[in-house]
C-alpha cells in the first residue's frame, strides 16, 4: 500500500446513503445483523436452508476440534444438483445461466437444462474414466463452458478439483498437481488472449512430464491448434464426453467432502492448497451472493470478471450465483480486445445489471479513459462491486461516477481464498457506503480490528483483522499439511482462538472497518497474491543469481508491483539489460508471467539484521523512492550507501 493510498483513507469522509428506491426492494434490511447476532448458529442454519439437503444435520457446528471445523455434522448433499438440477426441477430449465462470450466474437447461451445435460455427461465421462469420489483432479483452462462444467462435474461425482490459473508455468501446475496426486489433468489445446490464439497442451505437456499420478489428460478443443499427443494418456474431452448418457443419478456425500483445493500464496516459497469442503462452503457462497449483490434471480443478469482460476471465480461464477439460480456472463478474454471498451460493449449487449471486478481494472479503465464507459448504454446496471485489494477513494469514486452512473450501490468486499466466502461488505440497501472501505462484517460473521496482544483496538485506531468466530464457508485445512495450517492462521492468537487474516486493518469513529493491505510477505499485485519468497526463490534458481530479494512497492496501477534486488554470481556473461531480461522471463517460466518482477536491480549486497534477515522495508523505501527509514539495525551501516551509489550508477 503506498504511503499516498493510506492518507486518502485516513482523510476520507464521503458517505453515500443507498440509492432511494434500492433499499425498498434490498434483498436484506438491518433486521438481518439482529437476527444474526441473536443466535448466530440459528441463523446459519437458516441459511443452509436455502439449499436441497439429501439428508439434514444434526449439529449445525462442530468445534470441539478447532481449528478443524466441521459444518453440518451428518447432514449430506449433492453440491452440483444444487448448482443445476434442482432449477431445472423446479422449472427453470429454460433460463439462460451462462451468457459466454468468446473473446474472438463467437458466443453461447447455455440453459440450466442444457447445464444440467452437460454436467451429466461430463461426469459419465469422468466416471469412465474410472475416477472416485476423493480422487483428485487438476484444471488448467481458459474460461470455457467447458471449465464450469468440468467443475461441476468433479462435484457431482465428488471428486476434489484443483483449478490451477492458465497463466501459470508448467512448473507451477506440476508442482501443484503433484502436491494433490491428481489422477486427471484438464486442460484445452489453446486458448485465446489479446486477440491471438496461444498454445496450452503443449505448456501442460511440460508439467505433466513429471507428474506421475496423472493417468489421463482431457483435452477441450477450442483453438484447433496442432498438439502433441500421448497415446492412452490423453483424450478429447468430446470424445470422452460428447456420446455420454445426458443423465447422471446425482450421488449425496458428506457435507464436510472435500469439494475443492485451490492454492494460494503463502509467506514461504511453497503454495498452500486451501482445502474447502461441500455444505457450509454452498452455504456461505450462496447467502453472500444473494445479500451482498441483492441478487434477483429472475430479472438480473450478474456479471462477475475474475477468472476461475483464482477463488472470486470459484464462489461468485460457480458455485454462489449457480446455486441461486442466477443468469451471468462468462468473458473469455481480456478487457481491451479488440478495443478498451470491450466490459463496457458487453454490459449493453447483455443487459448486465450486477457487475463485480477487481480495483486494478477500475484503474485501467480510469487510465483509459471517461470516453470508453460513456459511449455505451450502462443504464441496465444497478449494483457494482469490488474485490482482491485495497480500493483507493479515487477509483472507488470514479466506478460509481463512470460505470454506475451515480445511481448504483458500489459493495466492496472483503474477503480470502481461505475464507472462502465474503466476510466484509456494505449491504447494498442498508450501509452507508464510504469509498475505500468494507466497513462492516456480515450478518452471521464476526471481525475485529486487533493488536498485538489480541485485544480490540478503539475506534480511530488501527491493527490486525482477525476473525473471531468460526464461519461457514471457512478453510477446513491446507491439503497435506495440518500443523502449517495452525501454525499461519491460528498461533498467533492461540489464546483467544481468533483467525490471523493477514491483513492490517483499523476502525474509523463509527466502528467501521478500513482494510491496509497486507502485513506478511504476501504481495499484492493485480488482486494477485504473490509471496515474494516465491519470487526470490524462482530468482536464485537461475545460475547467475547469487541471491535476491523481493519486495511489493506501491504502483499506481496494479496496486503493487513486484521490484526485485539481485547480488549476481560471478562475473556477469551478458550486458545488464540482457541480464535483467532474462532473469524477468526465469520468473516467468518458474511461476507464470503474473509474477514477472517489473523491476530487477543489480545490486552488490543486501540490507541485513544482524541474525542475517534481510530488512524489507527499506528496499521497499529504495523502489519506492522514498527516504530511509530506521536503519540501526542493520548488521552492516554502510550496506544502504553502497546499494544506493551503485543503483545510481545504473541510472
Ligand atoms: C486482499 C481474494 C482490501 C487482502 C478474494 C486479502 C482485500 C487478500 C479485499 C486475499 C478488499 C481482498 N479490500 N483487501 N475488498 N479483497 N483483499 O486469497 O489482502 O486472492 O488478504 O482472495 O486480498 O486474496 P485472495
Amino acid at each position: 500500500m503506498s504511503g499516498k493510498t493510506l492518507d486518502n483513507l485516513s482523510t476520507e469522509t464521503r458517505e453515500f446513503a443507498p440509492p432511494e428506491g434500492f433499499s425498498a426492494q434490498a434483498n436484506l434490511s438491518a433486521a438481518a445483523y439482529a437476527e444474526a447476532s441473536a443466535d448466530r448458529l440459528a441463523f446459519w442454519a437458516e441459511q443452509a436452508r436455502r439449499l436441497a439437503w439429501d439428508t439434514e444435520w444434526d449439529q449445525v457446528l462442530d468445534w470441539s476440534d478447532a481449528p478443524f471445523a466441521k459444518w453440518f455434522v451428518g447432514g449430506r448433499l449433492n453440491v452440483a444438483y444444487n448448482c443445476v438440477d434442482r432449477h431445472v426441477e423446479a422449472g427453470l430449465g429454460e433460463r439462460v445461466a451462462l451468457h459466454w462470450e468468446g473473446e474472438p466474437g463467437d458466443t453461447r447461451t447455455v440453459t440450466y437444462g442444457q447445464l444440467r445435460d452437460m454436467v451429466c455427461q461430463a461426469a459419465n465421462g469422468l466416471a469412465f474414466l474410472g475416477l472416485r469420489a476423493g480422487d483428485r483432479v487438476a484444471i488448467q483452462m481458459p474460461m470455457l463452458v467447458e471449465a464450469i462444467v468440468a467443475m461441476l462435474a468433479c462435484a457431482r461425482l465428488g471428486l476434489v478439483h484443483s483449478v490451477v490459473f492458465g497463466g501459470f508455468s508448467p512448473a507451477a501446475l506440476q508442482s501443484r498437481i503433484n502436491d494433490a496426486q491428481a489422477r486427471v489433468l484438464i486442460t484445452s489445446d489453446g486458448q485465446y488472449r489479446r486477440g491471438e490464439a496461444v498454445p496450452m497442451k503443449n505448456l501442460t505437456d511440460e508439467a505433466t512430464a513429471q507428474t506421475p499420478s496423472i493417468e489421463h489428460v482431457v483435452v477441450v478443443r477450442r483453438t484447433g491448434a496442432e498438439v502433441d499427443w500421448v497415446p492412452d494418456r490423453d483424450v478429447w474431452w468430446h470424445d470422452l464426453v460428447d456420446d455420454q448418457p445426458t443423465t447422471h443419478e446425482a450421488e449425496a456425500f458428506d457435507s464436510e467432502h472435500p469439494l475443492f483445493i485451490l492454492y494460494t500464496s503463502g509467506t514461504t516459497g511453497k503454495p498452500k492448497g486451501i482445502l474447502h469442503t461441500s455444505g457450509g462452503y454452498l452455504t456461505q457462497v450462496a447467502y453472500t451472493h444473494h445479500a451482498v449483490f441483492d441478487l434477483k434471480p429472475d430479472t438480473d443478469v450478474y456479471w462477475c470478471t475474475a477468472d476461475i482460476g483464482w477463488v472470486t471465480g470459484h464462489s461468485y461464477i460457480v458455485y454462489g450465483p449457480l446455486a441461486n439460480a442466477a443468469t451471468q456472463v462468462v468473458y473469455e478474454g481480456t478487457p481491451n480486445t479488440p478495443h478498451q471498451g470491450r466490459h463496457f460493449e458487453i454490459i449493453a449487449k447483455y443487459g448486465v445489471t450486477i457487475y463485480y471486478t477487481a480495483p486494478t481494472l477500475i484503474r485501467t479503465f480510469m487510465k483509459w479513459g471517461t470516453d470508453n464507459p460513456a459511449a455505451h448504454d450502462l443504464s441496465s446496471l444497478r449494483l457494482l462491486g469490488s474485490v482482491g485489494e485495497p480500493i483507493n477513494p479515487e477509483a472507488w469514486v470514479w466506478y460509481r461516477t463512470h460505470i454506475g452512473g451515480e445511481r448504483c450501490p458500489v459493495v466492496d468486499t472483503w474477503w480470502q481464498t481461505e475464507t472462502g466466502a465474503i466476510m466484509i461488505s456494505p449491504l447494498p440497501g442498508v450501509t452507508k457506503t464510504k469509498p475505500g472501505s468494507a466497513q462492516v462484517p456480515l450478518p452471521g460473521i464476526s471481525a475485529q480490528v486487533v493488536d498485538d496482544t489480541g485485544t480490540e483496538v478503539p475506534h480511530g485506531s488501527g491493527g490486525y483483522l482477525v476473525l473471531t468466530e468460526p464461519w461457514p464457508g471457512m478453510l477446513r485445512g491446507i491439503w497435506g499439511d495440518p500443523d502449517r495450517f495452525k501454525e499461519t492462521y491460528w498461533s498467533r492468537y492461540a489464546e483467544q482462538g481468533y483467525y490471523f487474516a493477514g491483513d492490517g486493518a483499523k476502525y474509523d469513529n463509527d466502528g467501521h472497518i478500513w482494510l491496509l493491505g497486507r502485513v506478511d510477505d504476501v504481495m499484492n499485485v493485480s488482486g494477485h497474491r504473490i509471496s515474494t519468497t516465491e519470487v526470490e526463490s524462482a530468482l536464485v534458481s537461475h545460475p547467475t543469481v547469487a541471491e535476491a530479494a523481493v519486495v511489493g512497492a506501491s504502483d499506481p496501477t496494479t496496486g503493487q508491483g513486484i521490484v526485485a534486488f539481485v547480488i549476481p554470481r560471478g562475473k556477469a556473461a551478458t550486458d545488464r539489460d540482457t541480464h535483467i531480461t532474462t532473469l524477468r522471463n526465469h520468473v516467468a517460466q518458474e511461476i507464470g508471467a503474473i509474477a514477472k518482477p517489473r523491476q530487477i536491480l543489480i545490486v552488490e549486497e543486501l540490507p541485513k539484521t544482524r541474525s542475517g534477515k534481510i530488512m524489507r522495508r527499506l528496499l521497499r523505501d529504495i523502489a519506492e523512492n522514498r527516504e530511509l527509514g530506521d536503519t540501526t539495525t542493520l548488521a552492516d551501516q554502510t550496506v544502504m550507501n553502497l546499494i544506493t551509489e551503485g543503483l545510481s550508477n545504473q541510472k
